[in-house]
């Protein structure tokens, strides 16, 4: 039976991968918090390592607030990067693979051109250009994890809801007001954490080394996806949609972020759900409003 090493297991993804883990039995999970290793500190990473002799890493554990970070680049790029270079390292020491989930921030949300003139979703051979601390680490985090293992499994995902805070959570649980301001102007890739966490483990089968784009079908303004959640939900709310200046954040969001599972179509059989779909599941099956 092969061992599978999951960092930040007590985070969105992690605990969407200990739901999958019942349908892999033919594998074991190991799962990890900040409690039994720190991964900020190579020390406990390779105690951690040593002591699991995984098969594989997942390495879930990030700084994952976007405002704080901004103002913590120190404590984002110890957990984002350096932290991701350790993990790495030691999965190179064992000969083991390593999957390093990462980010839509590490574009700058401009969109990409196509031909038409028109914005498309950003492919994985697109240019990065992160805006954010938390982008930066991501990105470097990437970098490293790369640098030092060369059978890596990089991917990007978006917008990710799961068990935890989120953008979903957050709309259910303004259902309580009469009226909601939602920013109409951002859009991206809503991605529930079990559609990532099943895509994760094929890919980690198939063996495919690579950098990775991983969100689930179509796209949508964050006031389309509050919509579609109060429709879902028969909640009777009505979402008022504003502009980003309307609605200030420690750290202005990227405007267009939508991934396209470029790599994922052309070179595998891994699909994800259609985001409506996905969401409608994951509202059905967690009591989170
Ligand atoms: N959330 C999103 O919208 C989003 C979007 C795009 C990409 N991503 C990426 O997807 C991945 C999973 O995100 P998520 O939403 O599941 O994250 P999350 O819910 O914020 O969980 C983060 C996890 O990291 C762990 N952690 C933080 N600092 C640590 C440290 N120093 N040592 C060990 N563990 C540490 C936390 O453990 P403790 O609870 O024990 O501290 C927690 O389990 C991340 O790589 C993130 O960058 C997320």
């Amino acid at each position: 039976m092969k061992t599978i090493l999951v960092t930040g297991g007590t985070g969105q993804l992690g605990q969407a991968l200990r739901q999958q883990a019942a349908a892999y039995r033919d594998l074991q999970f190991v799962f990890a918090g900040s409690v039994q290793a720190d991964i900020t500190k190579w020390s406990e990473v390779k105690q951690l390592v040593y002591m699991v002799k995984p098969d594989a890493i997942i390495n879930c554990a990030a700084y994952t607030n976007v405002d704080a970070a901004q103002a913590d680049e120190d404590g984002a790029f110890l957990v984002n990067t350096a932290g991701a270079g350790y993990l790495s390292m030691a999965a190179y020491e064992i000969g083991i693979p390593i999957v390093y989930p990462s980010t839509d921030y590490v574009f700058d949300g401009r969109g990409i051109n196509n031909d038409n003139g028109n914005i498309r979703p950003y492919r994985e051979y697109d240019p990065t250009n992160p805006c954010t601390v938390y982008g930066r680490t991501k990105m470097m985090g990437e970098q490293l994890t790369a640098r030092h293992n060369p059978r890596h499994y990089i991917i990007r995902t978006a917008w990710l809801y799961g068990k935890g805070n989120n953008f979903v959570r957050k709309i259910l649980k303004a259902s309580r007001q009469d009226t909601v301001r939602v920013v109409a102007d951002q859009t991206g890739s809503p991605t529930s954490a079990m559609e990532l966490a099943k895509a994760i483990l094929a890919l980690l089968k198939s063996g495919q080394y690579g950098l990775y784009h991983c969100v689930c079908e179509g796209s949508c303004s964050r006031y389309e996806l509050a919509c579609e959640i109060y429709c879902q939900l028969g909640i009777r709310t009505k979402v008022i949609p504003v502009t980003t200046e309307e609605y200030p954040t420690a750290v202005v969001r990227p405007r267009y972020s939508v991934l396209d599972n470029y790599m994922l179509r052309l070179t595998t059989s891994i699909r994800c759900s259609h985001w409506r779909d996905a969401l409608a599941e994951y509202l059905a099956s967690n009591k989170v409003w």
